[in-house]
């Protein structure tokens, strides 16, 4: 459920009909809901109500300092991959005891910067790394709480390019090696092991795979305990898809994902950790697109919208699907139209979707892109020279910028021309 809904003729989200928005910041512009935001993270919580946890939140998902700060205040950690995200959760609140640190490629500097702020825990993906690790730590002198990543070659059955636990993916150790990394882990000075970490990929519309994935780690969890470490925390990944068709079935809920893990680690004593970006932010927002013309091609129309491949990249980059509703509520009898939504940009590849199905539209009229809220402006960039999108934040018959479209000034002045030129 959420609070992008149709209210006297117009979608609304919660009580702003999305026209003020676009009227008063233009467009395109993404719009999230706080009350939709609020709800899902929610969900989470009371999925493992059953023991003691901690939601992080994938900053990667949705990392506006806004968005940041209102999951922090909820009481969420974050999940980082960067000194960026790092940076980020602080600014927005978030205390370094509740960040947890994963990604292949964590730098130096990147580790000290989290060292030196506070940091809940590392999650570790190589051996490499975590030698680096240690003698980062150690020069520091500090010791820090680490989980290793383990990948559990469970087929996710999700789109490739978001797939992460099979053998041939990049993540995490391979768990038939996991016992020696641990052993040389004790070894390592400036590191203490917590936990075990796993995370299959994203979109996940199945519980099967977790389930697969979650009993191996509980099975590899045992086997440590045997080996002598000490293990009170699983970091579970996130990756719980959503629905992106509203006429489609549903994947599980929360709670019913909360089963699986109580089913499968519940008997362990361990502190859960989880980190669900998308299903907590995806369809808490909307891109906000206005219709630029109408183009009647040979055998096709275009709907030619401001919105572009650079402000929403999935369905460019994975084929991916977003429901594209009029903001103007259809009759009910209205009569659809086949249109190719597409956006300003010069590829053909900057097409939002063929044959949409929507009521006569003309220039002007606005639409909105809906499930956009994850892995929407986190992904935009500045391509074909158009400004960065902005992103308004709803809360009940409020709103407010939380990031500005830039300015072509500011745009301008990040790049310089060498005196020598
Ligand atoms: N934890 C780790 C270690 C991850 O790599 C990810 C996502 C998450 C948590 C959060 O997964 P979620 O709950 O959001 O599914 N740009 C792609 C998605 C990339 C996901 C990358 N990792 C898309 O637009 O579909």
């Amino acid at each position: 459920m959420d609070h992008f809904q149709y209210q006297h003729g117009e979608l609304h989200a919660e009580d702003v009909p999305l026209s003020r928005i676009a009227d008063q910041v233009g467009s395109p512009v993404y719009v999230y809901s706080a009350a939709t935001l609020t709800r899902h993270f929610t969900l989470f919580r009371q999925a493992l109500d059953w023991t003691d946890h901690l939601v992080c939140f994938a900053v990667k998902s949705n990392s506006n300092l806004a968005v940041l700060k209102l999951m922090g205040d909820l009481g969420a950690g974050m999940d980082v991959v960067s000194g960026g995200e790092y940076l980020r959760a602080k600014a927005a609140g978030v205390p370094g005891d509740r960040i947890v640190f994963s990604g292949v490629g964590k730098t130096e500097a990147e580790m000290a910067l989290a060292i030196r702020g506070g940091i809940r825990q590392f999650n570790v993906e190589s051996e490499p790394e975590m030698r680096v690790l240690s003698r980062v730590a150690h020069g520091l002198g500090a010791t820090v709480p680490i989980a290793i990543r383990v990948n559990p070659d469970v087929d996710a059955k999700t789109h490739e390019k978001i797939a992460t636990g099979k053998s041939e993916n990049k993540f995490g150790i391979p768990i038939a090696r996991a016992r020696d990394v641990y052993a040389e882990a004790a070894t390592l000075p400036g590191l203490q092991v917590v936990g075990v970490d796993v995370h299959i990929g994203s979109q996940l519309t199945d519980l099967e795979p977790f389930r697969a994935a979650y009993l191996k780690v509980a099975e590899l969890t045992r086997a440590l305990r045997e080996d002598g470490h000490v293990i009170t925390r699983l970091d579970l990944g996130g990756g719980l898809g959503i629905p992106y068709r509203r006429d489609n079935n549903a994947p599980p809920l929360p709670l019913e994902y909360g089963q699986v893990i109580r089913d499968t680690v519940g008997d362990l004593g361990c502190e859960i950790e989880i980190e669900p970006g998308r299903n907590i932010v995806g369809n808490a927002g909307v891109l906000l697109s206005q219709v630029i013309y109408v183009k009647n091609g040979e055998d096709r129309d275009f709907l030619i919208v401001d919105a572009a491949m650079n402000d929403l990249l999935r369905p460019a980059m994975y084929g991916a699907h977003h429901d594209i509703v009029p903001v103007v509520e259809p009759a009910v009898a209205a009569a659809v139209q086949s249109f190719d939504v597409v956006g300003p940009v010069c590829e053909s590849g900057d097409t939002f979707q063929k044959g949409a199905q929507l009521p006569d539209m003309a220039a002007g009229d606005l639409v909105a892109f809906r499930s956009a809220g994850a892995y929407g402006a986190v992904m935009a960039s500045e391509y074909n020279s158009r400004p960065l999108v902005p992103e308004v934040l709803v809360s009940g018959d409020h709103f407010a910028v939380i990031r500005a479209r830039p300015t072509f000034e500011e745009m301008l002045a990040r790049d310089s021309i060498p005196e020598w030129l």
